[in-house]
C-alpha cells in the first residue's frame, strides 16, 4: 500500500454530543432501548411522521415543477416572504418593507452560520453572548465563523426555571455593539422560557445598551402557538434597530432532513439591509453556493395555500398538545414514583426539551443498564416519549434515584 501523503496526521474526533448519541442508540442491540436524545418528534408508534399538509404540498410542488434550474441566490421568493410573515406577522413585515432581508439557508444551522459570517464582516471584535446553557452546536457554528462567545447566566438548576435577574445582571456587562444570542421560544436544552414581561424588560436593556439580538427560532408553534411563540421576536424587531434571526423549519414543518431555514436581517435602512444581504450571499457562495430548494419549496407552496396552511396548523397544534400531555404525565409520574427530586418544573417547560436534573452518573446508568438515551446534560427529548415508553422511563429513573439513597 502506498504511504499516506497527508491524512495520517489526523486524529479521530469524538462523536457529536447529540447526533453521535443517536448513532450509538441505532446500533444498541437492546430490544427495549428508548431514544430521548436528538430532538425529533415521534408519534405514539415511535415514528416521525410527515405532516399530511406537508406531504400534500410536496406532491403538488413536484407535479407543478417544470425545471430544476438554479433559483435566485437569496432563495425561493415565496418561501422567504411567507416564512417572514409567519414569524413576524403581516403588519410588521409591511412596516419594515425593504429594511427586512431574508436569505434561504440550509436549515437553522445554515442560518446561524451565515449570521455568524455576517457578524464577522462587521469591523471590531464581535462578542456574542450565549445563554448558560445553550444548544451544543451554537459554539462550533459561531466560533468557527470567528466570533468570540461568552456565556450569560440563564437557567437556575435549583428551580428548573430562568433566573431572569441574574440574566439581566450578566448582560449588563456586555458592551455596546455586542451580540446577544437568544432562543425565540422553547429554549434548547432546558425548555425554560422567558415570560412576556421578561422579554419586555430584556428588550429595554438591549436598546439601552445598544446590544444586537440574534434570535434562534427553531420551535415556533411548539410552545404555546405560532403567534404566542413569536412574541419576543416581534417585540425585539419593533424595538431594536438591528436584529438577526435564524429560522428553522426542521421541527414545526417536520422537514428535518430537507435542511430548510432562513436568515432574516433587519436594519434601519433598506440600503443597509441590501448591503448586509450581499455579504450573506457572498458567504453562502464561498461555503455552499446556494441552499437546497426542496424543503423551502414545500413550505413556500404550503403557506401560499390557505387550506394547506390551516391543515398544517391543526396538525402542529395536535403535536404541541401531545407533547404537553407527555410532559405533564412525566412530571406527575416521576413525582408519584419517588420523593428525592420534585419534578414539578418539568411540567412548566416548553417545547421539545427539558433537563431532568438528575445526577450525571445516572444518565450513564440509564443508558448502560436500560438502554434509555438522554444527553449527559440530562436533557431529554419530551417528544421521544410515548404512552408506552413513558411508564418505563418513570420507573427506571425512580429506581435509580431510590437506589442512590
Ligand atoms: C437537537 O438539539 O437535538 C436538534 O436541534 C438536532 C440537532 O441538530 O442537534
Amino acid at each position: 500500500m502506498p504511504a499516506s501523503i497527508m491524512f495520517e496526521v489526523l486524529e479521530q474526533l469524538p462523536p457529536d454530543p447529540i447526533l453521535g448519541l443517536s448513532q450509538q442508540f441505532q446500533v444498541d442491540p437492546n430490544p427495549d432501548k428508548i431514544n430521548l436524545s436528538v430532538g425529533v418528534y415521534q408519534d405514539s408508534a415511535g415514528h416521525t411522521p410527515i405532516f399530511k399538509a406537508v406531504k400534500q404540498a410536496e406532491q403538488q410542488l413536484i407535479e407543478q415543477q417544470r425545471s430544476k434550474a438554479y433559483i435566485a441566490q437569496a432563495g425561493d421568493a415565496d418561501f422567504n416572504r411567507n416564512i417572514s410573515r409567519l414569524l413576524l406577522g403581516d403588519a410588521l413585515v409591511n412596516d419594515l418593507g425593504a429594511q427586512l432581508g431574508a436569505v434561504m439557508t440550509p436549515g437553522g444551522c445554515g442560518a446561524l452560520r451565515m449570521g455568524g459570517e455576517l457578524l464577522a464582516q462587521v469591523s471590531g471584535e464581535k462578542q456574542v453572548w450565549v445563554s448558560d446553557p445553550t444548544w451544543a452546536n451554537h459554539f462550533p457554528l459561531l466560533q468557527s465563523a470567528g466570533l468570540k462567545l461568552t456565556k450569560y447566566p440563564y437557567y437556575d438548576f435549583q428551580t428548573g426555571a430562568v433566573n431572569f435577574d441574574k440574566m439581566l445582571a450578566g448582560l449588563r456587562a456586555a458592551q455596546s455593539g455586542d451580540v446577544v444570542l437568544l432562543h425565540g421560544c422553547c429554549h434548547n436544552p432546558t425548555g425554560a422560557d422567558l415570560s412576556e414581561d421578561n422579554w419586555d424588560e430584556l428588550i429595554e436593556l438591549l436598546v439601552e445598551r445598544q446590544l444586537v439580538p440574534f434570535i434562534d427560532v427553531a420551535y415556533q408553534g411548539f410552545g404555546h402557538g405560532l403567534d404566542v411563540d413569536a412574541y419576543g421576536v416581534r417585540q425585539a424587531v419593533k424595538a431594536c434597530p438591528e436584529v438577526l434571526i435564524a429560522l428553522s423549519c426542521s421541527k414545526n414543518f417536520g422537514l428535518y432532513r430537507e435542511r430548510t431555514g432562513a436568515l432574516l436581517v433587519i436594519t434601519q435602512a433598506a440600503q443597509q439591509t441590501a448591503a448586509a444581504v450581499s455579504h450573506v450571499l457572498a458567504a453562502a457562495r464561498r461555503n455552499y453556493s446556494m441552499p437546497p430548494y426542496h424543503g423551502a419549496g414545500i413550505v413556500g407552496h404550503l403557506l401560499n395555500d390557505a387550506q394547506l396552511t390551516s391543515d398544517w396548523q391543526a396538525e402542529l397544534s395536535a403535536v404541541r398538545e401531545r407533547m404537553n400531555l407527555l410532559r405533564k404525565a412525566l412530571s406527575d409520574g416521576l413525582n408519584q414514583a419517588q420523593d428525592k427530586i420534585d419534578f414539578s418544573f418539568v411540567a412548566g417547560s416548553n417545547g421539545m426539551f427539558c433537563y431532568l436534573g438528575i445526577p450525571r452518573e445516572m444518565v450513564l446508568q440509564l443508558r448502560a443498564e436500560f438502554g434509555i438515551y438522554l444527553l449527559e446534560s440530562t436533557r431529554i427529548n419530551v417528544a421521544g416519549l410515548s404512552e408506552t415508553n413513558l411508564p418505563v422511563v418513570v420507573e427506571r429513573v425512580a429506581e435509580l434515584l431510590k437506589r442512590s439513597a
